[in-house]
């Protein structure tokens, strides 16, 4: 099987506990970017929460149904204007990645509502070893701003099964959040995984050859175009026609997604993933993402795939203190997985 792990990661993916050494590893590390000093959750307060909306299914905690592909990352020369890191300076490298539903259920039917925000994830697979993780959402920003304020609408959700007098948490929690209310109104469904664009939400900060830091958030805009569906539509839809649709369209040929920079500008928020930047923004294309082929192994791929998209490189740091909190959660809901 073609390894989908960096030594690394490989060595973390022994089980619970090696993910449990990973947490200490990065306990005692030295911080290479700022810690959430905010944050009362814990990495595994955190995946509990999930557990308590979405029930422990001895899977990915959240994200849990979806279809892994292979393909490549061919780095785009305006990439060096942002960013001196190996990943962008070089030749294509081969990439593993993995589309997926949103809620922690491992069989949730594809046009269910909660199925959006779709994810699209995808781990670089570096010369060096350093591998190059990415994961992007299909919605422009967060449902809430902080780590903490996630596990409290987690938990409402949980507690406001249909039994549930009115107004149940959630209900008061989305009464108190109007722009988390505002996320679930939004909500798009797309006609195929391959015509979604994906944001990354979380910033991270960029340094070129010159010393220049930019922040940035990342987005990937399908060459296939966009295509959402109705309401209707979605309903007349199968409860599988993300994963069949995606894997028949690579028969056809190869799907590409167009990997931009969006630039934050003078009092953009870093530190506050519930606020898109305006579109206005300046975009510096990265590079391209080509889709080719399902794994040889796909069921292995699923099962030992692991992100880390807040992990550091030359050049690349976390920026907001959610993607460092986030990576912190995966490798526990990777060592719960059976
Ligand atoms: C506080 C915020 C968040 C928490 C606690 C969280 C937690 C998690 C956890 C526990 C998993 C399962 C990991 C595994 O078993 O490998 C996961 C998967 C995922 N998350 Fe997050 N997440 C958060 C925010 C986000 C955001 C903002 C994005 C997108 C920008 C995102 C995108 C994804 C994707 C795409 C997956 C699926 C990865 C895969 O295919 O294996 N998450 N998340």
């Amino acid at each position: 099987m073609r390894p989908i792990l960096s030594p690394f990661h490989r060595a973390m993916r022994a089980g619970k506990a090696a993910a449990g050494s990973l947490i200490v590893a990065l306990a005692l590390s030295p911080p290479t970017y700022a810690a959430d000093t905010r944050a009362k959750e814990t990495p595994l307060s955190m995946v509990n929460a999930l557990h308590t909306a979405f029930g422990d299914h001895h899977a990915r905690a959240v994200h849990t149904k979806g279809v892994v592909v292979e393909g490549r990352f061919t780095p785009a020369p305006e990439a060096k204007s942002l960013v001196d890191s190996p990943v962008f300076n070089g030749a294509p490298l081969p990439l593993v990645a993995r589309f997926s539903l949103f809620a922690g259920v491992p069989d949730l039917p594809d046009n269910a509502d909660a199925a959006s925000p779709a994810g699209f994830a995808f781990k670089i697979i570096a010369a060096d070893g350093d591998d190059f993780d990415v994961e992007a959402n299909q919605h422009n920003n967060f449902i809430v701003a902080t780590f903490d304020e996630f596990a409290v609408f987690l938990r409402a959700l949980a507690a406001s099964g249909p039994d549930a007098a009115h107004p149940t948490a959630v209900e008061q929690f989305l009464a108190s959040h109007p722009k988390a209310a505002q996320f679930l109104a939004s909500r798009t469904y797309p006609d195929s995984y391959a015509q979604a664009t994906y944001f990354g939400i979380n910033a991270l900060k960029f340094t070129n050859a010159k010393g220049q830091a930019s922040f940035v958030r990342y987005r990937f805009v399908p060459r296939a175009g966009e295509r959402y569906l109705t309401p209707e539509a979605r309903k007349a839809k199968s409860g599988d026609y993300l994963q069949t649709e995606i894997v028949e369209r690579l028969k056809q040929g190869p799907v590409v997604f167009d990997w931009y920079a969006q630039v934050a500008a003078a009092g953009d928020k870093i530190d506050d993933p519930s606020v898109a930047w305006p579109d206005s923004r300046r975009m510096v294309k990265l590079g391209e993402i080509t889709l080719n082929r399902l794994p040889d192994d796909p069921e292995a791929a699923q099962k030992t795939l692991l992100f880390l998209p807040g992990q550091a490189h030359p050049g690349v740091e976390a920026a907001d203190p959610m993607l460092v909190m986030r990576n912190t959660a995966y490798p526990i809901s990777l060592g719960q997985r059976q």
